[in-house]
């Protein structure tokens, strides 16, 4: 692999110079290109409503009234003032009070910034009902939205003509005091800008030596330790069931493992799994029209948002918290050394598996990586993974499938992902559904019946987790990607996941 492909895959788009901070400046006072103001619908004697009075009189007043504006959520007004300053004001509608939440100021936040960046403001005030929530809260909030919702790759164009981004930007009325929490949402949107540029490029260029390589430079800046097990290493542990899948591929597999310590003891012990699939053909049972097979790149999202979510954990170094990542990174591919449907395999717990799909094969892969987790005895074990398309039929593209036996570490998980904006919706590790697993000759099959067939992926995985270890598994095959953009996250990858394990990591960590 030539050494300006890997820099492409793991490079930032990081010329955009980004400062955001909290001020302690009022409506009134502060003076900047771009004034970006969240109204309620309905609260004509508000405090913000009377500050904008004070400021731009009667005009306003009645340009609202002419535009019709009722600020209810999703509108939004921006008003070119050219001679005075600001130059632009740009009115979010924030709906009803009552229903106002952290995700609607995250949206809000969203598209008032890039109203305000379109229209080529270079130095933005931020003002929103922030103070409804507990202050971290809000500030994390808003930072992440702002710099997320600007995001833009450009890597791969030839042309791309300069995109005019803010310079700075300053969310009003949170107290300075917040800089630690801005700081810490500076790395995580690092850590999701790095997913999502992982997940972005193409599979020529984001290869399994490609993800050793962005740990390798991880490590490298922030001081981690890095392990990379070559096919040999895997074949000598017994990994029949990830080199079954690497097989067919002419790119070697690469088995990644990166390790936090923190500074002073460590309390707990956390793993985080990474499904890594740089492609997903299908193998030989090769994916046909209509399955996405041009955007089986995104198959190594599990792998990026565990990239990016140690990249993050590096730079905020929480105390007591050892962290591992494990990927097991491949190309599921066709040649003549490729795996046949039906082949039987055996994994390094000892398990046989008749694979009776090889294109169920991130399940085979990861199991290989769980049991390897579980080896480092640690408290807890979360893998991410774009599993399987019945997990997009179940709840679609904005929410993650999450399966776990242990009622904590899945609330911690669902509590940490609201935090950052990513919604996780628990589903059943149902027993009898392990039927559909029997095979008549080998231990279990690889694949079940269609129906449920995100469960029965779940349950697959269980099989290769020790008992004594507490296990979450999230299915990220619908978030991984959004079309058409949402939010906070432009068209293309979002980075999902990246802002649960950091939230839920820099929380403790609870198993
Ligand atoms: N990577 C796919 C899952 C996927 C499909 C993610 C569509 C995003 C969009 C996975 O390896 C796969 O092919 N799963 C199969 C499993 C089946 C053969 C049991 C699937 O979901 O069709
Ligand atoms: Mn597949
Ligand atoms: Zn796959």
């Amino acid at each position: 692999m030539p050494a300006d492909r890997l820099t492409i895959a793991a490079s930032r788009n990081a010329e955009m110079t980004l400062e955001i901070r909290c001020s302690n400046a009022t409506l009134a006072s502060w003076s900047g290109d771009a004034l970006v103001v969240g109204l309620f619908s309905g609260d004509a004697g508000s405090d913000v409503r009377r500050q904008l009075g004070a400021r731009w009189g009667e005009a306003l007043t009645t340009l609202l009234e002419q535009r019709k504006f009722e600020a209810k959520s999703g509108e939004n007004l921006c008003l070119d003032w050219l001679e005075q300053t600001p130059a632009l004001l740009v009115l979010v509608g924030l709906g009803d009070p009552e229903t106002f939440d952290s995700e609607q100021l995250r949206q809000a936040t969203a598209t008032g910034c890039r109203e305000a960046a379109a229209r080529g403001g270079h130095h933005l005030g931020v003002a929103m009902p922030a103070a409804a929530f507990e202050p971290e809260l809000g500030a994390s909030s808003m930072a992440e939205a702002v710099r997320l919702s600007l995001f833009n790759d450009r890597r791969f164009k030839s042309n791309a003509e300069p995109r005019p981004l803010p310079e700075k930007v300053e969310l009003l009325g949170l107290s300075a005091n917040n800089a630690g929490v801005i700081a810490t949402s500076s790395a995580i949107c690092s850590g999701v800008e790095l997913a999502r540029e992982l997940v972005a490029a193409p599979p020529n260029v984001v290869t399994p030596a490609a993800l050793a390589y962005t740990a390798a430079q991880i490590a490298s800046d922030h001081g981690l330790d890095l392990k990379v097990l070559e096919r040999s290493d895997c074949e000598a542990l017994g990994m029949g069931s990830y080199l079954a899948v690497a097989q067919g591929s002419d790119l070697a597999p690469k088995f990644i493992h990166l390790t936090y310590k923190p500074e002073g003891p460590t309390q707990r012990r956390l793993v985080l799994v990474g499904k890594g699939l740089t492609f997903d053909s299908g193998g030989y049972n090769l994916k046909t029209a209509g399955s996405q097979i041009e955007m089986m790149k995104f198959d190594m999202g599990g792998s990026a948002a565990v990239l990016g979510a140690m990249r993050a954990i590096a730079e905020i170094r929480p105390a007591g918290v050892e962290v591992h990542m494990i990927v097991a990174a491949c190309e599921n591919m066709i040649s003549g050394g490729a795996i046949h449907p039906g082949a039987i395999v055996t994994a390094s717990n000892g398990k046989t598996i008749e694979i009776n799909n090889t294109d169920a094969e991130g399940r085979l892969t990861l199991a290989d990586a769980l049991v390897y987790a579980c080896k480092l005895e640690p408290d807890a074990v979360v893998d991410l993974a774009t599993l399987t398309g019945a997990c997009v039929v179940a709840l679609g593209d904005e929410i993650a499938g999450l399966w776990s036996p242990a009622d904590g570490l899945a609330e911690a998980l669902i509590s940490a992902g609201a935090r950052g904006g990513e919604p996780l919706w628990r589903m059943p590790l149902r027993p009898s559904y392990r039927q559909g697993l029997k095979s008549g000759i080998a231990d279990m099959k690889n694949t079940g019946p269609r129906a449920g067939g995100s469960i029965t992926a779940a349950l697959f995985l269980q099989d290769f987790v020790s008992p004594d270890v507490s296990w979450a598994h999230m299915d990220i095959a619908g978030t991984v990607w959004s079309e058409k953009g949402r939010g906070l996250d432009p068209a293309g990858a979002t980075g999902f996941g990246v802002r649960t394990l950091v939230n839920w990591v820099c929380a403790g960590g609870r198993a």
